[in-house]
Parts: C-alpha cells; sequence; structure tokens
C-alpha cells in the first residue's frame, strides 16, 4: 500500500502512476488532489503525513511541480524524511542511507517511465541501518 498526495501540477502524473499500481495489484491511498484546479501544495503534504504516520510501516509519494514545495512541507514534520529524487541512484540512497520514508516527485520535469524506474527503486531499497541509524536518528531532534 501506498500513500500518494500531489498539488495540481503533479495531479496528471499521480494519477498515471496510481494506474500502474493498480495494475500491478499495489492499493494506494489517495489523500488527494483529484483535479488540476490550482490548490496549495502545503495542504496535501500535511494530508500526506497524516497517513504516512498513520500508518509507520508504509511510504509516501508526494508530487508537485518542481518537488520542493512538497519536501519543504513534509520535511516540516520531524518524523518524516522526505527525498526529491530525480534518478534511481538518488532513490536508492535515500532509502539506503536516509531511511526516507516519502518519496518527492517534480510532475512537470519528469516522464511517467522515469517515475515508475525511480518509484520501484525506492519502494524495492531497504534501510542499510548501521552508521547511518544514529544520523537519521539526529534528524527528529529539533
Ligand atoms: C504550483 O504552481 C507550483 O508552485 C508547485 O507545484 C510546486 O512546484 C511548488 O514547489
Amino acid at each position: 500500500m501506498i500513500i500518494f498526495a500531489c498539488d495540481h501540477a503533479g495531479y496528471e502524473l499521480k494519477e498515471q502512476i496510481k494506474a500502474f499500481f493498480h495494475s500491478q495489484n499495489i492499493t494506494t491511498i489517495d489523500v488527494g488532489t483529484y483535479s488540476t484546479e490550482k490548490v496549495d501544495y502545503p495542504d496535501f503534504a500535511r494530508a500526506g503525513n497524516q497517513k504516512v504516520l498513520e500508518n509507520p510501516n508504509k511510504l509516501g509519494i508526494y508530487i508537485c511541480g518542481t518537488g520542493i514545495g512538497m519536501s519543504i512541507m513534509a520535511n516540516r514534520n520531524p518524523k518524516i524524511r522526505a527525498a526529491l529524487c530525480t534518478s534511481t541512484k538518488f532513490a536508492q540512497l535515500a532509502r539506503q542511507h536516509n531511511n526516507a520514508n516519502v518519496l518527492v516527485l517534480p510532475g512537470r520535469f519528469i516522464s511517467k517511465s522515469k517515475a515508475i524506474s525511480i518509484i520501484k527503486e525506492f519502494l524495492t531499497t531497504k534501510f542499510e541501518g548501521g552508521r547511518h541509524l544514529k544520523r537519521v536518528k539526529k534528524l527528529s531532534k529539533q
């Protein structure tokens, strides 16, 4: 189960990715937005965070135009580790080193096929722990 959040600029990519997941029989939770009508990304990052924190073993995928606004807002919650990734390598390292629980994608700057390869990497890579654990623990301290 994957948790999705987006704004209007991420809506189309989110729908394409959701369709891909549904074709693989993977369930999704979608906190919106549900159209291309203009909205404010902080509202949807906050809603996504709430679902991710309610489901601590699940990962989120947030999409806005650049991915930057969603990242800034998502990371205001100390338990969220949101990583804006534009390559599979970044997705791999975000999981291995940072134990990222949210992947952020730039809806206006990435193709569906690139997004899906980044998502596959993110969802299948495990946190390495070890020396990274103490660093990740420090992320939650304000
Ligand atoms: C919306 O126009 C755009 O500002 C938003 O999707 C995002 O890119 C913000 O960081």
